[in-house]
């Protein structure tokens, strides 16, 4: 069989972000504690870094904690570092197996010293690997990752005049990865909720209604065909892209 997923494999988006949302309401619906619904969770992410890599995906970032998700309550907060604790640990050997190099953005430095040893020793172990890079977002907020290159630009003593969009994208959190392709938020929200605000310039979003512990490779790549059959335009006209393609 050539193509079993259906995808056309030459247009296959570069990068995929996933907004992974509606951990909180799968576990709601089936009368579950929300931090079941997380747990769940993490079985999608693990089910959906394999599939990534097995479809071809170069780069996919998971926007896991939020720098607002600080303010939820603490027990959730609490099981949330926990679980991702747990996740690095059982997935890390997993990920030197599938070469897959682990990244991380966000303020990391306010994550728990466990949750950090523990992440970069896996960032350490898979710095080699080159099929799939897996970027998890992390008490990352974009304000805040805005903030702080805004901050680094001064520090360095940067001539206002030399800046340009490349001098700012190359001192956000993401300078190693390319901008997004394609954005995928679960749960039928429609909003951005602070991430990536710079990188997202001109990503193509799908949303569905599917929650994060249901999520499947099925679901990735309907997202992915609904991705195909867009025409990215960057301000120009469909006649100029068409002749481009
Ligand atoms: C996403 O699920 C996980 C995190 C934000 C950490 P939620 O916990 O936001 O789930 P809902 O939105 O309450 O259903
Ligand atoms: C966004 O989800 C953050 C993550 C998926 C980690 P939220 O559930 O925190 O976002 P809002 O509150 O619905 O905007
Ligand atoms: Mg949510």
């Amino acid at each position: 069989m050539k193509n079993p997923d259906k995808l056309d494999h030459k247009h296959l988006p570069e990068h995929v972000v996933i907004i992974m949302d509606g951990n909180g309401r799968w576990a709601e619906r089936k009368n579950l504690s929300r931090i079941t619904g997380h747990r769940e969770g993490i079985k999608a992410v693990s089910s959906i870094v394999g599939a990534g890599r097995e479809v071809g995906l170069k780069y996919i970032t998971l926007f896991a904690f939020s720098a607002q998700n600080w303010n939820r309550p603490k027990k959730e907060v609490l099981a949330l570092m926990e679980l991702l604790k747990q996740y690095l640990i059982e997935e890390g050997e997993r990920l030197v197996e599938q070469d897959i190099k682990l990244n991380a953005i966000g303020r990391l430095y306010q994550l728990p010293e466990d949750v950090v040893e523990t992440l970069e020793s896996i960032i350490h172990k898979t710095k080699d690997c080159k099929t799939m890079t897996l970027t998890l977002a992390l008490s990352y907020g974009s304000r805040e990752e805005i903030v702080d290159t805004v901050k680094t630009l001064i520090k360095k003593g940067i001539d206002p005049e030399k800046i340009d969009e490349e001098t700012i994208s190359k001192h956000l959190y993401t300078s190693d990865i390319p901008d997004p392709d394609l954005l995928i938020r679960t749960s039928g929200e429609m909003r951005i909720s602070n991430f990536l605000l710079w990188q997202l310039a001109y990503t193509e979003i799908y949303v569905t209604k599917t929650l994060w512990p249901n999520f499947r490779k099925r679901h990735l790549i309907k997202a992915i065909q609904n991705y195909q059959n867009r025409e990215r335009r960057f301000g120009l006209t469909g006649k100029q892209i068409q002749k481009r393609d």
